[in-house]
């Protein structure tokens, strides 16, 4: 199969049913909800209980996205799932996942880490292994319980999290959403600004500031550098499927670029900063609302911890 004849075949999400809001989180650390939303934008997550582990939600956003697709389990051989909190350190949690579908034995399945990257680094590796002619059906899922990593008692972290699942399907074309590229990136030496350390109780750790000027420039130059490589300019460019993880990162990067705010999907107000999950699940939503339509051409673009950080583009 030639690389242009790999299409997104289907979306779907999932995200667990209870959710805390910024006045709830007012009640449990030093915070208000004006403060999150005027630095964040976010105002409410959605957060995943004792018995609803990341194979869990990644399973139901896939069932939703092979229905989308109308491609069956059995047709599925090759699950990637991004992610960074899997079930457990080993097995991989995407064989929790073929389990819970009943996708058969001759698939491969594997978790990647390149944490909110990790759903465009997923895209391009089940991009490359279709192409490669050796699989049909690829299943891409970003799925996360960040509440597990979470230091609730450190406000400047707690605010910003949620937990969820997004996932695509990908397969030979049927002439629509067409993946036309992607350009990966890592660098390391910031390492550092953003980790989860190991220790008796694991939680992430950030410097905020430092990542958010990352982040931004990042995320300009893997636009500028994909859209010079497509020959395409940002007016060009029917939608932002950015990285949710805080509105003045998106509005920075809409202004750098010189893109009008209201071509951007944005949806953290309601599900926080779900890291590998944020970009499959604002996917979701953009196809099913309706924000894309055939032609369009989209760019998704994201930046995590690593520093990585990455962009794609589609055609619909
Ligand atoms: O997927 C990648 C994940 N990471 C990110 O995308 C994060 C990127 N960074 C950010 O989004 C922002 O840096 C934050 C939202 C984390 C913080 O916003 P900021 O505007 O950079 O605030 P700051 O860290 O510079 O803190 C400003 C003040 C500090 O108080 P002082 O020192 O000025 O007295 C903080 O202690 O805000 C205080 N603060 C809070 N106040 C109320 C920090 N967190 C909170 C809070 N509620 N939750």
């Amino acid at each position: 199969m030639a690389h242009s004849d790999i299409c997104i075949l289907g979306t779907g999400a999932h995200v667990p049913a209870k959710v805390l809001t910024n006045h709830e989180l007012a009640r449990m650390v030093d915070t208000t909800d004006e403060w999150i939303v005027t630095r964040t934008g976010i105002r409410e997550r959605h957060l995943a209980g004792k018995n609803e582990p990341t194979s869990m939600m990644a399973a139901a956003a896939a069932r939703a996205a092979l229905a989308d697709a109308g491609v069956t389990a059995e047709q599925v051989d090759l699950i990637i799932l991004a992610t960074l909190t899997p079930d457990q350190p080993m097995p991989a949690t995407a064989c929790l996942v073929q389990h819970l579908l009943g996708v058969p034995a001759r698939a491969a399945c594997f978790d990647l880490n390149a944490a909110c990257s990790g759903f465009l680094y997923a895209l391009d590796t089940a991009w490359a292994m279709l192409a490669s002619g050796r699989y049909r059906h690829a299943l891409v899922i970003g799925a996360e319980k960040l509440s597990s990593i979470v230091d609730w008692t450190d406000r400047s972290t707690c605010v910003l999290f949620g937990d969820g699942a997004g996932a695509a399907v990908l397969g030979p074309a049927r002439g629509t959403a067409r993946l036309l590229g992607t350009r990966l990136y890592a660098e390391g030496a910031h390492a550092h600004l953003l980790c989860v350390p190991r220790g008796p109780k694991p939680v992430i750790q950030m410097k905020g500031r430092e990542v958010f000027k990352n982040a931004v420039r990042q995320m300009e130059d893997a636009v500028r550098e994909i859209l010079e490589q497509h020959g395409l300019t940002a007016a060009q460019i029917s939608s932002v499927i950015p990285h949710q993880a805080n509105l003045r990162i998106i509005e920075s990067l809409a202004q750098y670029l010189g893109l009008p705010i209201e071509r951007f999907i944005v949806n953290l107000d309601r599900y926080g900063n779900t890291s590998a999950a944020s970009i499959p699940l604002a996917l979701d939503e953009a196809r099913r609302s309706g924000r894309v339509r055939a032609g369009d051409t989209t760019l998704l673009v994201a930046f995590g911890a690593g520093l990585t950080y990455g962009a794609a583009l589609v055609r619909w």
